[in-house]
């Protein structure tokens, strides 16, 4: 079995696919390869373990007719034309759960960096600006006792509520359907509309996937809604917020304080308007970057693959079924 994988990985994922008796090919660069270098790298490739950063769509598939499976080391899966790998018969698989609470900790960190300042004020001490202790310095918003608004209540979006309990906080939440009434016991959360949660949060939380639907779901309409003292967080996928309507709120001082691990586009570009405001913190798309959690990403990214290969059903895969179900 031939695989190839578009960057350096954890050792672990290059393991498990070389002890499957793989012959794997790894894209060497700090950069994701080009379209004429993946095709190049994938030529004979019966398998292609994925980033985030790789664009697979019906024109790449063509260029590689041989290939049967991609493993994306991701849960998001916007990089991937799903129903072009399934017309032709190219299974494709993510890693969802193995990077859940890290996700979750991390989103947790930026709502706390946000909230208190901690960048800002951490940034002064280096430039030499510490002088004393100061009645009205950084002051920030309270983040115990506050309301959560969690848009999306999947797997991380409830892990970063249950967080929320050690803070004393009301936690409301939204999505396509609500969960069972024993889950919102659980975390204390309360199903309510978009709208009505964006008005009546202080911390808003995105964790939808990228999908037609949710493309630049937080536009002007909804930022007007916010408090004035509400803060923003993403950590999902970038275009779930309209940037440039972002960018007028905070312009406007319609929004306390904003937090991205994710960003449209993406990297940020330094002279971004975004990055002039001070109370913006961006980091770049490191919400499950744990040792050990890239480490179980990559391991279930070479199951996945080598599963496929072997014409097993995939520990975690997307459209497995509906392959099988039309190859029967
Ligand atoms: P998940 O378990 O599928 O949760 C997503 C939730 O959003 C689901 O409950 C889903 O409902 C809901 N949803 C989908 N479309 C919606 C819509 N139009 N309106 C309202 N709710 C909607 O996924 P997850 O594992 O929590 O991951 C969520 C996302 O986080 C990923 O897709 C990825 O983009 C992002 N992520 C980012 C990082 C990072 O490094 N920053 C790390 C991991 C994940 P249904 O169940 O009905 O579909
Ligand atoms: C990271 O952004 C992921 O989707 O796993």
């Amino acid at each position: 079995m031939r695989v190839a994988v578009t960057r350096r990985i954890p050792a672990r994922g290059i393991e498990v696919l070389e002890l499957a008796g793989c012959a794997v090919s790894v894209w060497p660069g700090d950069l994701p390869p080009s379209r004429e270098e993946l095709v190049r790298l994938a030529a004979d490739a019966d398998g292609l373990l994925t980033l985030l950063t790789d664009r697979i769509d019906g024109e790449l598939l063509d260029a590689l007719p041989n290939l049967k499976v991609i493993s994306n080391m991701a849960v998001g899966h916007d990089n991937i034309d799903v129903d072009a790998c399934t017309a032709r018969g190219v299974v494709v698989c993510i890693t969802p759960d193995v990077l859940t609470e890290t996700t979750a900790d991390f989103t947790w960190a930026l709502i706390l960096a946000v909230a208190r300042r901690v960048c800002e004020a951490a940034s002064t001490v280096r430039r030499g600006e510490w002088r004393t202790w100061e009645p009205l310095g950084f002051l920030g918003q309270d983040v115990h006792g506050a309301t959560l608004g969690v848009v999306g209540f999947g797997r991380i979006g409830q892990a970063v509520a249950r967080r929320a309990l050690g803070f004393g906080m009301r936690v409301l939440y939204t999505d396509r359907t609500p969960v069972d009434a024993s889950l919102e016991n659980k975390y204390g959360a309360r199903f309510v509309s978009l709208d009505e949660l964006l008005g009546a949060s202080d911390i808003v939380t995105l964790h939808v996937p990228l999908t037609r639907e949710t493309y630049r779901l937080i536009g002007a309409r909804e930022l007007s809604s916010m408090k004035p003292t509400a803060i923003l967080i993403n950590t999902a996928r970038g275009p779930v917020i309209d940037t440039a309507a972002l960018v007028e709120a905070l312009a406007a001082e319609r929004l306390w304080g904003v937090g991205l691990d994710v960003t449209d586009p993406e990297p940020l570009p330094p002279d971004h308007p975004l990055l002039e405001f001070p109370n913006v913190l961006v980091t770049p798309h490191i919400a499950s970057a744990s040792e050990v959690t890239r480490q179980r990403m990559a391991e279930l990214a070479a199951q996945n693959l080598i599963s496929a290969l072997r014409g097993e059903r995939p520990p975690r895969s997307l459209n497995w079924d509906t392959i099988a179900r039309k190859g029967a």
